[in-house]
């Protein structure tokens, strides 16, 4: 038996459950199961382990990805440059940490690019935001980060005026706002600026178009949800875990 799953909490709307029980079934792995462990406090993932013994792999989310990363072995050096764990090897015992929205973000924004590095807005501070501005070092763009805070960010909502979004031609949403259920939300934007030559990319998958998306598809942007990178993470997830079990 190959046991994986995901720890965090609240669980119930995850995705992964259903994502990987249909990949164990295409590929006919009939010992391999994917479980929610929903804990009450992060201190209680050393219990986990013990009372799991099989559990080979582990997904990390909300609230957990970086208060996770003291109680691991292993901190993947990619993992400790974001500040962030989303997924957890287990071998022999040793837990070793690492962050797959890193590369969910990069396989997402790739084919977006055509080699272009266009100045971009990141909307928010968190966990995914850690990712995505990693990704934007790495190819070289220049971003500004948007948070309600000053000390979080490059700027606050207050500062976006229409000459900062019409110099930023690439938008990245990494807030929760517009997110099932609260889908009438939408970041704070001056979107009369967005035109046909920016790119509006929305962290979010569910609903599928946000209010954002659909601002900007209105006024002629390209558009592009979280699902892509959904994908992408969990599969990278899954490379990780299947060097260490076959
Ligand atoms: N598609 C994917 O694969 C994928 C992967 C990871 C996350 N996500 C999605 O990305 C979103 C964020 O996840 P996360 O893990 O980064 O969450 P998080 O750590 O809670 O960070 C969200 C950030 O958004 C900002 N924010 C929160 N509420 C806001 C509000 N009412 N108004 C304005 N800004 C607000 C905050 O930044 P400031 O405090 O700086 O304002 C906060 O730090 C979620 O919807 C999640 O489902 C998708």
């Amino acid at each position: 038996m190959v046991h994986l799953g995901l720890i965090g909490k609240p669980l119930s709307h995850s995705f992964s459950p259903r994502y990987f029980a249909e990949k164990f079934a295409r590929e006919g792995l009939a010992d391999h199961r994917y479980d929610l462990f929903e804990l009450a406090d992060v201190a209680d993932f050393p219990g986990l382990l013990k009372s799991t013994p099989a559990l080979r792999g582990l997904n990390v989310t909300i609230p957990y990805k970086r208060s996770i990363m003291p109680l691991l072995d292993v901190i993947d050096p990619v993992a400790a440059a974001v500040g962030a764990v989303n997924t957890i090897s287990i071998e022999d015992g040793r837990t070793t940490g690492y962050n797959t929205d890193v590369d969910g973000f990069r396989s997402t924004l790739a084919p977006l690019l055509n080699g272009l590095k266009p100045r971009a807005l990141v909307l928010g501070s968190g966990g995914a935001s850690r990712a995505v501005v990693f990704v934007l070092r790495e190819l070289g763009i220049k971003f500004r980060i948007v948070s309600r805070s000053r000390d979080r960010g490059d700027m606050t909502w207050d500062l976006m005026d229409p000459s900062v979004v019409n110099v930023c031609p690439l938008i990245i949403n990494t807030t929760p706002l517009g997110m099932s259920p609260d889908v009438h939300q939408c970041p704070v934007l001056p979107y009369e600026a967005i035109g046909p030559k920016h790119c509006l990319v929305d962290l979010v998958y569910n609903p599928e178009k946000t209010l954002f998306l659909k601002e900007g598809e209105r006024r002629g942007a390209r558009t592009l949800n979280g699902l892509a990178m959904l994908h992408a993470q969990a599969e990278a997830s899954w490379r990780i875990w299947r060097k260490s079990v076959t």
